[in-house]
């Protein structure tokens, strides 16, 4: 048997996805996270389902025996790099895992105080086969984090002002990811992955609107505003302190960035935004 191709996280928005176009390959998959059964019931028994945790040690052996390359993620979560991923990355090692393709955030390099950049040069230092897939907003924000507002409220309330994103759908990651691990010639390339275009969320609630045959409203709070209200609706104050930090970010116009590198992975366009709101309608009904 050849070995497997481990991904963590693999009930996660983008973990899913790079399970679901890896079983199109034909390769032999260990899907890890920490919920098993879920896992079963998700991807049945054509995949081997491992339960990882990266803060408990004990369920590292059974998740990296026999594996040469693994896809890896931070939950959003885990901000500790060095307490809480570093030790199941040295695991890794130790197991034989030699090619790492990691999650990553675009325009990193220039983020030190993100934790993806710790995770990156932990992976450098490591020597581990890297291939960083640095992306932008994920499309999928809207029908996870933001689903509730635009559900119950038909408002997006994010600070970013007129700036635009170039959001990017996880499908397109799962499928970049893919080609990653499944292909050789990928190893310590990186990659900026966005979506084809770049709007600014007037014109992103306007597609809503169309889409879903009611008015979505685009509210626009300054970043004060913005806290206080996410840590009044319910979100943990830390990460609602990120989200405004990575808004703010965006409002300086650093998000707007179109690349064409998920092209060069995929061999074809990104899905649009507005393909995106229609596979997605039920979310906001
Ligand atoms: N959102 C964006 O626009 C964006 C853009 C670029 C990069 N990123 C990065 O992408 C990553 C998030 O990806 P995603 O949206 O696919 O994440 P996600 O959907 O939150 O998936 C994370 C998965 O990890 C599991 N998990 C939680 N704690 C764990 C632990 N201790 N050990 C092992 N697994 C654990 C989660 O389980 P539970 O759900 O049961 O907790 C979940 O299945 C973050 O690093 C984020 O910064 C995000």
């Amino acid at each position: 048997m050849t070995p497997p191709i481990l991904v963590i996280g693999a009930l996660g928005n983008v973990g899913a996805e790079v399970v679901r176009h890896l079983q199109t390959t034909g390769k032999n998959i260990r899907a890890a996270d920490i919920d098993v059964e879920r896992i079963k019931e998700r991807f049945g028994v054509s995949v081997e389902a491992a339960l990882f945790d990266f803060t408990d040690p004990k369920t590292y052996a059974a998740t990296f025996q026999g594996v040469e390359k693994m896809f890896l993620m931070r939950p959003p979560h885990i901000t500790n790099i060095q307490r809480d991923m570093a030790p199941s990355i040295d695991a890794a090692k130790r197991a034989g895992v030699k090619q790492v393709v990691f999650l990553s955030i675009i325009g990193i390099e220039k983020m030190k105080y993100v934790p993806h950049y710790k995770v990156e040069t932990y992976l450098e230092q490591a020597n581990l086969q890297t291939t960083f897939l640095r992306c932008s907003f994920f499309m999928q924000n809207l029908n996870t984090t933001h689903r509730k507002e635009i559900k119950e409220r038909s408002e997006i309330f994010v600070p970013v002002g007129n700036a635009k994103t170039s959001f990017i759908d996880v499908r397109d990651i799962g499928a970049a990811a893919a080609v990653a691990l499944s292909q050789d010639g990928y190893v310590g390339r990186n990659y900026d992955l966005t979506g084809g275009e770049a709007l600014d969320y007037w014109q992103a609630t306007e597609i809503m609107s169309e889409t879903l045959g009611r008015k979505i409203e685009y509210r626009n709070p300054n970043a004060f505003h913005f806290l206080f209200e996410t840590v009044r609706r319910g979100t943990p104050f830390m990460f609602a302190l990120v989200m405004t930090m990575l808004y703010t970010s965006t409002r300086s116009g650093m998000a707007d960035i179109v690349t064409h590198e998920l092209e060069t992975l995929t061999g074809r366009k990104p899905i649009s935004f507005k393909q995106y709101v229609v596979d997605y309608r039920e979310s906001w009904l």
